[in-house]
């Protein structure tokens, strides 16, 4: 029997363990792991002294959606294919429900918005924003058409979008009861609101007063009493985007008392600390939550390699300098957001793997395993695995090149992460067993992303 495709020779992170193998496919799919030296295949590519990884998934991407008075620069047509110059081959992106919008009207236009444009796979977690306990009837519909994720946001008042904590519970309860979970944005807004505006107040708007404002304290806060309530209902609770080490103490002391607590964190709060503040142009790295001191970094990276950590998504919200430029550096004005979707992969591999912190397994667990098990896309994505999608990326671990805005895909004309050393470089991204990306060329010659639900 021929393949359409076989990557030969590698070294393959797999369900097992890592091991030199052939990954066969046919069709969308992954056929075949072993020896297949003397079997014929369509296309080969050759992964001779390379490593082998199951396509990566971001579990946290904000394409093309409002922030303050603009919109993050990236749609789903440039954002996915950044992201697959950094070996990632699905994208779950979240809706924006605009007032008096159903979840599902919402659902059903960020659908369309990335439907025909994407080029990987990607899936959607339904924001509830608007008139929270309104729209409660339709959770487990969306349940059960595929959708089990829902995300909230215990900030952002100001904007319209937060949850007010006495909904919590009901909320929560809903989407337990129907078979979802819920994803957190924590950050106790009363904190927030008084730190920004006591630094209004004394004029402080220069850029580290986004951090003086967004407090680890505010975000561990939140943390505590989203847990809180989770427990007593006995429901699953994901954190998105862990910035600091209170947070994560907050949601580890509650999960050591029995609360089904999943923690994500990202590239940023791992890679940079507050002190991109201070730069020149250091408004650019406004992000919520806001990065942290050295400190917390260090906190979280012990979580990452001792298992505490489930998740790593980039939160990718990124803006051009024009758009990041406009408001004089102003803290409180400049819309808050940076690319990343590209450099996940690529530099926890250079600062996790070779730099000895993280193995190929954990790694693997953290962008790719862990985010299909936790979203219940694992019978189509997240390992190299017979039946399951044929996502794979092909990684040379040799050579060192340093990132710069120049050699970045996505519609920014900066990245927070310029100067940083990438250790070894893509070979190629396959989707679904189709070429995206090989040796830093585009070959996607079709649209090819699919919505991927849990069924
Ligand atoms: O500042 C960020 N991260 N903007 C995107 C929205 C969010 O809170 O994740
Ligand atoms: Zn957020
Ligand atoms: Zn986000």
């Amino acid at each position: 029997m021929t393949y359409d495709l076989i990557v030969h020779g590698g070294r393959a992170v797999l369900p097992a363990g890592v091991r030199q193998v052939d990954i066969g496919v046919r069709g969308s799919k992954i056929a075949a792991i072993g020896d297949l030296t003397n079997e014929p295949a369509a296309t080969t590519v050759d992964a001779t002294a390379k490593l082998v990884f199951p396509g990566f998934i971001d579990p946290h991407t904000h394409m093309g959606i409002p922030i303050k008075d603009t919109w993050s620069a990236d749609d789903f047509a440039s954002g996915s294919r950044s992201a697959a110059f950094g070996g990632t081959t699905t994208i779950l992106d979240f809706t924006v429900q605009a007032p008096g919008q159903s979840l599902r009207a919402a659902l059903d236009e960020r659908i369309g918005r990335a439907q025909g444009k994407s080029h990987i796979d990607f899936g959607v977690h339904v924001n509830i924003t608007d008139q929270p306990l309104k729209w409660l009837h339709e959770i487990p519909t969306l349940v059960e058409a595929g959708f089990n994720s829902f995300k909230v946001f215990t900030t952002y008042k100001e904007a319209g979008m937060m949850l007010p904590w006495p909904s919590f519970a009901p909320i929560l309860a809903e989407i337990d009861e129907a078979g979802g979970f819920l994803m957190v944005h924590a950050e106790e807004d009363d904190i927030v609101t008084t730190l920004t505006a006591r630094h209004q107040t004394a004029g402080h708007t220069a850029p580290i007063f986004h951090a003086r404002s967004r407090s680890a304290e505010a975000e561990a806060h939140a943390v505590e009493r989203a847990a809180t309530i989770a427990g007593d209902v006995g429901a699953r609770l994901y954190i998105v985007h862990l910035s600091s080490k209170a947070g994560l103490e907050a949601a580890l002391h509650a999960r050591t008392h029995g609360v089904d607590i999943v923690i994500e964190t990202c590239p940023q709060y791992l890679l940079l600390n507050e002190s991109v503040y201070l730069k020149p142009n250091g408004h650019r790295w406004i992000t919520t939550p806001a990065l942290r001191m050295q400190e917390d970094v260090n906190a979280l990276w012990l979580a990452v390699e001792n298992g505490d950590i489930d998740t790593i998504g980039t939160d990718h919200c990124p803006f051009t300098t024009a758009q990041k430029d406009r408001y004089d550096g102003a803290f409180d004005q400049t819309p808050n957001g940076i690319p990343g979707v590209e450099n996940r992969f690529p530099l926890l591999y250079s600062y996790g793997v070779a730099s000895g912190r993280l193995s190929l397994t954990r790694l693997v667990d953290l962008l790719s395993t862990n985010v299909a098990r936790v979203f219940g896309i694992d019978h189509r994505k997240g390992s190299l695995s017979v039946g399951l999608d044929a996502d794979i990326v092909v990684w040379d671990p040799t050579g060192e090149t340093v990132v710069s805005a120049e050699n970045q895909h996505g519609n920014a004309d900066w990245t927070p992460y310029a100067g940083m050393v990438q250790r070894g470089s893509l070979v190629a991204t396959i989707q679904r067993g189709r070429i995206l990306v090989q040796n830093g060329q585009w070959r996607g010659d079709a649209i090819f992303g699919d919505l991927i639900t849990t069924q």
